[in-house]
């Protein structure tokens, strides 16, 4: 069994996306698997031309490869329906090729009522958290009680182990949110209800040894979603977030945007084992021409793109992982 890790590094929104996609068309994976998080997040993702913004569904589904809802993830069992004839509309067959591990948990409508009344941390009301709380209680409801769900469960042990379709399995982990958000990790509060690092996908029934590479994503300059003033004091920020179209794929609000802080950028590549990095939204700070981040306390300011990537570049392999690939891409460009 090989498993590929795809892991957001800071405030989810980087751009796991894309990667994953481009990850798909160069690999020969048997399943693409979503390890945590349940509609909170927004995927946007552009397949031959046309866009799409998924929640629940892995990108598996544009390559015809089976992909899976694991058990990290909770569901919202009408909002997944609708993705899934959303994506039959537009000719994608993700009837097909869509499953929901039988354990993964279910949030309820009343999971959404009780999020949609949140102040304090500003969430994406969609449930997360109460369905995370209950699942974590014992008291929630697993995927194999809807009986809507019953054309898509499927039994992932089965599925990875014992299953003869398969000689090899390989698999693509793709995850919501990112490092920052993270339960343990992050910002607590003002975090999601899950496990966003690359150890979280391992929960969803593949051995650490399986573990080939894990391809942390982050953007040249950061952005947050959520209740905590975050925005730096730049008048710059108001720019990049028109340029850079940051608003959110699931909710709409403008992101709040800063300076790239390196330390934390070290901290999720240390504790995620990332050995492939890829910068997105170089070509957004490109048009406002602008090359800054923070390195502990003190901002830093570059005179152009390539000061910054060799900058990061060799700090990052001196001090994390002395061959790691670091790519940095912008919006139009594919790694
Ligand atoms: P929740 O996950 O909806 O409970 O929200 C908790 C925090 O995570 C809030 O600050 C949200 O804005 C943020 N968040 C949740 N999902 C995403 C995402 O997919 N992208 C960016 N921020 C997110
Ligand atoms: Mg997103």
């Amino acid at each position: 069994m090989i498993a590929d890790i795809v892991v957001d590094l800071q405030y989810g929104d980087c751009g796991k996306g894309k990667i994953a996609h481009a990850l798909c068309r160069e690999n020969n994976y048997t399943h693409i698997i979503r390890y945590n998080g349940g509609c909170n997040a927004g995927h946007t993702i552009y397949h031959n031309g046309q866009k799409f913004v998924t929640h629940h569904i892995p990108c598996g589904v544009f390559f015809g490869i089976k992909s899976i809802i694991g058990p990290g993830c909770v569901v919202h069992v009408d909002t997944f329906l609708e993705e899934i004839d959303e994506l039959e509309k537009k000719g994608i067959s993700a009837r097909r090729l869509v499953q929901v591990s039988a354990n993964a948990h279910l949030i309820t409508d009343f999971h959404k009522m009780e999020d949609e009344k949140d102040e304090k941390i500003g969430t994406t009301k969609r449930g997360n958290g109460p369905a995370y709380r209950d699942k974590y209680g014992r008291k929630g409801v697993r995927a194999i009680e809807d009986p809507r769900l019953q054309p898509f469960l499927v039994d992932l042990y089965q599925e990875l182990y014992e299953n003869e379709e398969f000689d090899d399995v390989e698999i693509l982990f793709e995850g919501a949110q990112g490092f920052g958000l993270d339960v343990d990790w992050g910002d607590y509060p003002y975090v999601t209800s899950s496990h966003c690092t690359a150890g979280s996908a391992l929960l969803n029934g593949v051995p650490p040894r399986a573990v080939r590479d894990v391809w942390g994503v982050a953007k040249i300059y950061e952005t947050y979603v959520g209740a905590k003033d975050f925005e730096g004091p730049d008048e710059i920020f108001e720019e990049i977030r028109e340029i850079g179209q940051e608003y959110g794929a699931t909710t709409g609000r403008p992101r709040q945007i800063n300076w790239l802080d390196y330390d934390m950028l070290k901290m999720a590549a240390r504790i995620n084992g990332v050995n492939n990095l890829v910068f997105n939204k170089m070509d957004i700070l490109e048009e406002v021409d602008s090359w800054c981040l923070y390195d502990g306390p003190n901002l830093y300011q570059f005179k152009t793109r390539n000061d910054i990537e060799m900058w990061l570049t060799s700090k990052l392999q001196i001090e994390v992982m002395r061959d790691m690939e670091i790519m940095f891409s912008g919006d139009k460009e594919y790694i």
